[in-house]
């Protein structure tokens, strides 16, 4: 069985992996090939700071928090093994602020330790009258992304390094299954009316004192388009921004003026922090994550195309549970075509 995973994100790497990982014995032989124009490290993945932290609130969204919660398991278990510097992956504690008293979030009960912040500490947060204290894995996307790749090589899975222009491209070149992992730019393979770019400017700084993340919130700006600030592993993330629309990926002066002021507000020590390196990503902004199948038809062909993408400001947070929705999905495939037996339950 042929399967061709388009994108060579966060999204398109996990999947591919799991995929591989869980039906390789079953069906043989399963050739996976990943297709991307970017890949690392100039994928809207590997700009991402790679804090695991969900949108405030679930909106219905619940198996998105299911897969989340998935997610962070995944962490956790691979936190004390020792390929978790290889991957990017270590834990980090912070500050979520905002103005005036709200509700909890959805992931209280995910992330480690969810405490609300005491008096003294909103002290040292004039303007923030209200917040919660947590630990959540930080996994960064330029070490993580290299790492799914080598997995990947190591079990003969090929890589094109070519721009897919349609479904049908690969059908007519015998594909049986197509897993669609584009991000943001899906809508250029199907016309999806509910997928737009969030774009997000941020700054990387050298700022090894900063050991905390600080993320900011007001609701009536709309998520991340406040001051944020994520230490990772060598740089500090500086942000940000979310323009819902705008397509643009060019660094704007007046988002960069605003994103450094907002965050020498935040914490005035950044104001010695060395600007190393500036970037604008296009998050792939839905109302909920589009991951179904599909099937496609070509004149005589037909194929089976899994969609796994509209991730938004959380694909790092949410991949390894949507890989896992992806592998089952494809073990559906597999059944129907009674090529397997049904997947194991703790998939
Ligand atoms: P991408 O990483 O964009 O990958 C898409 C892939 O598809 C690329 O390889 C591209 O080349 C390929 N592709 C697309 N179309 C085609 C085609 N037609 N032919 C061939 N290849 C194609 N999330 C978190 O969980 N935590 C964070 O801390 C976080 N911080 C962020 C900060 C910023 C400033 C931004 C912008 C985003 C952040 N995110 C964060 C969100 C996260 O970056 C995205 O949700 C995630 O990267 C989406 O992954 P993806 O694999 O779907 O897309
Ligand atoms: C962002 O999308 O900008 C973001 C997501 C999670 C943590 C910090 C920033």
């Amino acid at each position: 069985m042929r399967v061709a995973v388009i994108g060579a994100g966060v999204i398109g790497l996990s999947t591919a992996l799991c995929i591989y990982d869980r039906y390789h014995l079953t069906v043989q032989p399963l050739e996976i090939e990943v297709y991307a124009d970017q890949f690392t490290p100039h994928t809207t993945s590997d700009g991402a700071a790679g804090l695991w932290q969900p949108y405030i609130y679930e909106k219905g969204n619940t198996r998105e928090t299911l897969w989340s919660k998935e997610t962070f398991d995944y962490m956790l278990e691979h936190m004390n093994a020792p390929e978790a510097q290889e991957m990017g992956l270590f834990l980090l504690s912070g500050y979520n602020l905002v103005t005036q008293p709200v509700p909890d979030p959805s992931w209280k009960d995910i992330v480690l330790g969810f405490r609300n912040l005491t008096q003294k500490e909103l002290e040292l947060f004039p303007g923030y009258s209200y917040g919660w204290y947590n630990t959540a894995p930080m996994l960064e996307g330029r070490t993580y992304l290299p790492w799914l790749t080598n997995r990947l090589k190591m079990r003969g899975v090929k890589f094109f390094h070519r721009k897919i222009n349609s479904f049908q491209e690969l059908m007519t070149q015998g594909v049986d299954v197509i897993i669609n992992c584009t991000g943001v730019r899906a809508g250029e393979l199907q016309p999806d009316p509910e997928l737009h770019p969030g774009r997000g400017q941020v700054i990387k700084a050298e700022a090894p004192w900063v050991k905390h993340f600080i993320i900011t919130h007001d609701f009536e700006s709309g998520i991340y388009n406040t001051p944020y600030i994520v230490p990772g592993s060598r740089l500090v993330t500086l942000g940000g921004t979310f323009q819902l629309g705008n397509w643009n990926i060019e660094n704007n002066v007046r988002d960069h003026q605003n994103i450094w002021q907002g965050c020498c507000q935040l914490l005035p020590s950044i104001q010695k922090a060395k600007i190393v390196d500036k970037w604008t990503g296009l998050r792939p902004a839905r109302s909920k994550v589009r991951l179904q199948r599909e099937v496609i038809r070509h004149g005589h062909l037909e194929a089976e195309v899994i969609h796994n993408y509209g991730h938004g400001g959380f694909g790092i947070t949410i991949h390894w549970g949507c890989a896992m929705e992806a592998a089952r999905l494809f073990g559906g495939i597999l059944e129907d075509r009674k090529l397997s037996k049904p997947p194991r339950a703790n998939l």
